[in-house]
Order: C-alpha cells, then structure tokens, then sequence
C-alpha cells in the first residue's frame, strides 16, 4: 500500500496485528511507511516491501507472487 488512503489503511491493519505489504512506486516512501507500520504492529513484524506501479500488469504480478510467496496467501 502507498500514500494517502492506502497508507491509513496499511498502519490500521498493522495496528490490528496483520501482515502488511507496503507497495508503491517510490522506494524511499515505502521504506518510510514499512517503518511506521512495523512501529505500530503489536509484534513489530516487518511488512513486505514491494516497488511496484500499479498501472503495470507485469508489476500487480509480481506484487502478487512475491506476497504469496512470503505470506502462502494474501
Ligand atoms: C520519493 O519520496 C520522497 C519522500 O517523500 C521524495 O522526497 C522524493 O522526491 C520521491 N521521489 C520520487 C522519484 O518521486
């Protein structure tokens, strides 16, 4: 998730214990995301930190493998 609406959305989930992918376009934004949120989370857990344009179908692919691959789901 990324700025504005999904980066409330993102600390929400984190503060409610839930894994997290911190994605955008913007690798210096995520990185400042991914550390808030992880401040947040009861169990501190690191979220998952994805560059990724969600315009580009190759990119929502990846994005999408790389969670399954580190959570088992999304
Ligand atoms: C990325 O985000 C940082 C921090 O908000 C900002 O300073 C920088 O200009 C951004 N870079 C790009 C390429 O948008």
């Amino acid at each position: 998730m990324i700025t504005g609406i999904g980066e409330g959305i993102a600390k929400l989930f984190a503060l409610l214990g839930a894994r997290v992918v911190v994605t955008g376009r913007n690798a210096s934004r995520i990185q400042s995301v991914a550390q808030d949120v992880q401040q947040l989370s009861p169990q501190r857990l690191k979220p998952l930190q994805v560059v990724a344009d969600l315009k580009v179908d190759a990119d929502i692919e990846r994005l999408v493998k790389t969670t399954i691959d580190t959570y088992d789901r999304i």
